[in-house]
């Protein structure tokens, strides 16, 4: 490859911002399965927290719902949460989402009791079950939807809820989403990858969209033949503020940032709405 070529991949600001490819390829199946592994170790918080920290989100999860209730999970990856949510019979009914073929495959096979149901499928596009008493989006997740894909979603969302049911979203902060577009590109040599199984050199890259409030991260990987394949990942910046028009608009009430929500990281909040009667 020359490096004239190199050099037009990067920093390509003329790329559309949410269209065709934005996000990382969680529906591949052999990037899934690659991701399943990041997932399930405790070695690395990459796609999931480790074990401990997921029971005491799961503990403040439960403690903001009735007595006896259902959730959908949206973005539920392997599964982690589905256990310590239903273990104590609070949770009487847990349906997760995702578009991960190996993350699906995994819960499924993990969790075999009948009020456990795993889908896979696209959250945009899966339609939801009706009357649920609560809807989770844990880790961040959220802010890589396209701003009309989240307004799609917020408006399911509200319609599957019951009036007074329970959103509640762990989102990454506006300033943390800045400060990744303003990560140095680095270079490294990998023996192999998220991105690919065997021998690569990786580009990442990162760009601030000011007009749209959005940060993304390119990842160039570069394999031994001189092919290079290009994925990103697109971050939108939410201010609370326009989250909460958001989330109003789609017929929420009672938004509030909840302090007391276990992150174990400073790049992620939870706010949590409340389905107003439509
Ligand atoms: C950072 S991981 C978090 C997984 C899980 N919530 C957890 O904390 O263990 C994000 C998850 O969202 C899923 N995802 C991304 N886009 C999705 C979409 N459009 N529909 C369904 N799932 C999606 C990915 O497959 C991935 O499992």
């Amino acid at each position: 490859m020359f490096s004239s070529d190199l050099m037009a991949l990067c920093a390509d600001q003329t790329i559309p911002l949410w269209d065709g490819t934005y996000k990382i390829p969680w529906h591949d199946p052999d990037f899934s399965a690659r991701m399943l592994e990041y997932h399930l170790t405790d070695a690395t918080e990459l796609a999931s927290r480790n074990r401990q920290l997921i029971a005491e989100q799961c503990d403040w999860i439960l403690s903001q719902l009735p007595e006896k209730c259902s959730i959908l999970d949206l973005g539920c990856g392997p599964g982690l949460y589905a256990g310590p949510l239903t273990e104590s019979g609070q949770v009487e009914s847990y349906l997760g989402i995702d578009l991960g073929p190996a993350s699906i495959r995994h819960a499924q096979s993990t969790h075999t009791q009948p009020n456990m149901q795993f889908v896979q499928g696209d959250v945009v596009e899966v339609e939801f079950p009706d009357a649920v008493d609560a809807i989770t989006m844990i880790y961040g997740e959220f802010n890589v939807f396209s701003p009309d894909d989240v307004r799609r979603l917020l408006e399911k969302a509200h319609d599957a809820l019951v009036p007074g049911g329970l959103l509640a979203l762990e989102v990454q902060s506006a300033d943390a989403v800045r400060q990744l577009a303003d990560t140095a590109v680095s270079w490294s040599r990998e023996s192999s990858g998220l991105f690919h199984d065997g021998p690569h050199l990786s580009l990442i890259e990162n760009q601030w969209f000011a007009e749209q409030n959005a940060a993304r991260q390119s990842f160039h990987i570069i394999k031994p033949d001189g092919t290079v394949s290009t994925y990103h990942n697109t971050t939108a910046a939410w201010s609370f503020e326009a989250l909460s028009s958001l989330l109003r608009a789609a017929g929420f009430e009672h938004v509030q940032r909840q302090n007391s929500w276990p992150s174990g990281n400073p790049n992620l909040e939870m706010i949590t709405a409340i389905a107003a009667a439509a």
